[in-house]
């Protein structure tokens, strides 16, 4: 494990880069959560979206990269993302198993990248979405707004976390090594849940209604493409019994309600003009699970 610190008081923190062998992929079966096909393939839709949104965020970070002045947040930086790599690595791994089982997980998360995500390196990457900014703003301001998309999505991710550490009765039933990655992914989006917003904030010099502009682009993107990737493993899931749908998305009810009401109290103060993340008391969340983790992490770890 590499431990990245800061060394500016100001801004002291611990961004832990680890790599970890989970062996979550093999370990897989086809309804995996709770033997609940509507949640599991709500999950699996969850994970399919990390790679390449976590591909774009780096990107986006990079294009203020030259500009950092602060020793410290270049460290944060680099650490920032050291982490989101190895997290793309371990859902990409997922992704495979999902293909095994005749779910085409990877076919979708590179429709979705495509789709999504602009990438200048590949031409073939053009996405609606960021085309049409571009044409009305402008490439750096394009740049900016891709950056506000980042810091928004990075609180969706911190906030989701700080639900799923704090409530681990939403995570029952879950097999032991897709718990650990989900929990090691989430405390890890706790330890580095500022960087984007710094860059952001300090070094893009980024306002409040670009802020805001990056959420609301952030939370219809969120909603949209999970929900599409959810609808797309239902329908690829050829032993799925549409009638044992019904037990599956009643038993689902509770855990969703109390998913989106716990995640929207964390989501909803960053509309605040004088938010940043690090208000958000969570830290200790990420700290306790690593605490009690310790043991397996450390004998997985590659
Ligand atoms: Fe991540
Ligand atoms: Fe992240």
């Amino acid at each position: 494990m590499e431990l990245v610190k800061s060394n500016n008081p100001q801004k002291q923190s611990d961004i832990t880069v680890r790599r970890i062998a989970f062996g979550h992929e093999k370990t897989m079966e086809r309804h995996w959560f709770r033997g609940n096909p509507f949640m599991t393939h709500f999950m699996n839709s969850l994970h399919s979206v990390f790679p390449a949104g976590e591909r774009y965020f780096i990107r986006s970070v990079k294009w203020f990269d030259k500009q950092i002045q602060d020793p410290a947040l270049k460290e944060r930086v680099k650490a920032f993302i050291g982490q989101e790599v190895q997290h793309g690595m371990q859902h990409e791994k997922f992704l495979a198993s999902l293909d095994q089982m005749g779910l085409d997980g990877s076919a979708w998360a590179g429709w979705y990248e495509k789709d999504a995500y602009r990438n200048d390196e590949k031409p073939s990457h053009e996405s609606v979405w960021f085309d049409m900014l571009e044409k009305v703003i402008g490439k750096e301001a394009q740049q900016r707004i891709g950056l506000s998309i980042t810091a928004a999505l990075e609180h969706y991710t911190a906030s989701i976390a700080e639900t799923v550490l704090k409530n681990r009765d939403l995570h029952d039933g879950m097999p032991e090594d897709m718990r650990n990655m989900f929990m090691w992914h989430a405390a890890e989006e706790i330890e580095h849940k500022s960087v984007a917003f710094d860059v952001f904030k300090d070094v893009a010099h980024g306002g409040y209604g670009e802020r805001m502009l990056g959420f609301t682009f952030g939370s219809f993107y969120l909603l949209y493409y999970i929900g599409l990737g959810w609808g797309h493993y239902l329908m690829a899931d050829k032993e799925l019994n549409k009638v044992s749908l019904v037990p599956a998305v009643l038993e689902s009810v509770p855990t969703y309600f109390k998913l989106i009401t716990e995640t929207l109290k964390s989501v909803l103060p960053y509309v605040k003009p004088e938010f940043h993340p690090d208000d958000s008391d969570n830290d200790l969340l990420a700290k306790e699970y690593f605490a009690e983790a310790a043991k397996y992490i450390e004998a997985k770890s590659a």
